[in-house]
């Protein structure tokens, strides 16, 4: 089956479950940063596992769901857990929720992440809206994909209209946020300190795990995307600390109540 032929399945069974809601906005939330999932009225949730040919958990994977609703007057849907390169997926299993996405007609993406500071201003719970992106994936979603080759332009990839809306929720919220350069390893080994010293000299203020292959699908289908990480921990050898994934679930549980406030107040305002 093409992806044309799996997406067109797709988008019936959830325009079936969604009955009549036309969501607006999708988010894609991280590790442990659902948070946002608490303010949505009207809630419909859909188990992954009953979507069709949305990918499989894998055995160290989290099973996730799609719950759509209403957040601040909008129609959305969230996306809650996402599938990633260092679970060993194919980068077309990886994209394939964004595919989705355009697929029920929806323009606007926002993407939301764990990430390590490498930016020495940069604490554990901070937020940093992403400017723009470096692909240390070494993969990019676009080969072999479609027909023909797609040179797609990615000079704003994270939409400055939506970057400036997010400041001006932030600063009515009183909230925080830095601007920077993520960049996407495939992990799962996090940095060592060298690798983190060379991504600061190449310009990124965080390293994370996941983002850009969605991105890079999304600005293919023209979506219009905000990128928002949570620090989640200082970057290998910013600290002496050694780097652990529950302090990293445990700080951005910490920043989860925060990341939805905003995102509700940003949403509230499209
Ligand atoms: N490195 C890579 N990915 C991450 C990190 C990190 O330090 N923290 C959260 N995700």
């Amino acid at each position: 089956m093409t992806l044309t032929e799996q997406l067109k399945e797709t988008k019936e069974f959830l325009e079936s479950k969604l009955a009549g809601c036309k969501p607006e906005v999708a988010v894609v939330v991280g590790s442990g940063l659902g948070g946002i999932t608490q303010n949505i009225a009207n809630t419909v949730l859909i188990p992954y596992a009953e979507i069709p040919h949305f990918p499989k958990p894998t055995v160290a994977g989290h099973a996730g769901q799609l719950v759509a609703g209403t957040l601040a007057g909008k129609k959305v849907v969230v996306l809650s857990g996402r599938f990633h390169l260092y679970e060993g997926r194919a980068v077309d299993e990886v994209t394939f929720p964004i595919h989705v996405v355009d697929a029920l007609g929806i323009k606007l993406l926002i993407v939301t992440n764990a990430a390590g500071g490498i930016n020495p201003q940069f604490k554990p719970g901070d937020l940093m809206m992403i400017e723009d992106h470096i692909n240390f994936t070494g993969s990019n979603p676009l080969l072999g994909f479609g027909n023909g080759v797609k040179f797609l332009d990615l000079t704003q990839a994270y939409a400055p209209r939506l970057r400036e809306k997010l400041d001006a929720a932030a600063e009515k919220l009183q909230i925080p946020i830095w601007r920077g350069v993520y960049l996407a390893t495939t992990g799962p080994s996090y940095e060592t300190p060298a690798e983190v010293k060379a991504f600061a000299w190449l310009g990124a203020d965080a390293v994370g795990m996941s983002t850009v292959p969605e991105v890079i699908i999304a600005r293919y289908h023209n979506l219009e995307v905000l990128g928002i990480s949570v620090i989640t921990n200082l970057a290998a050898g910013i600290s002496s600390k050694r780097l652990s994934h529950e302090e990293v679930l445990t700080a951005g549980k910490a920043a989860e109540d925060k990341l939805a406030r905003l995102l509700t107040e940003f949403i509230g305002a499209l």
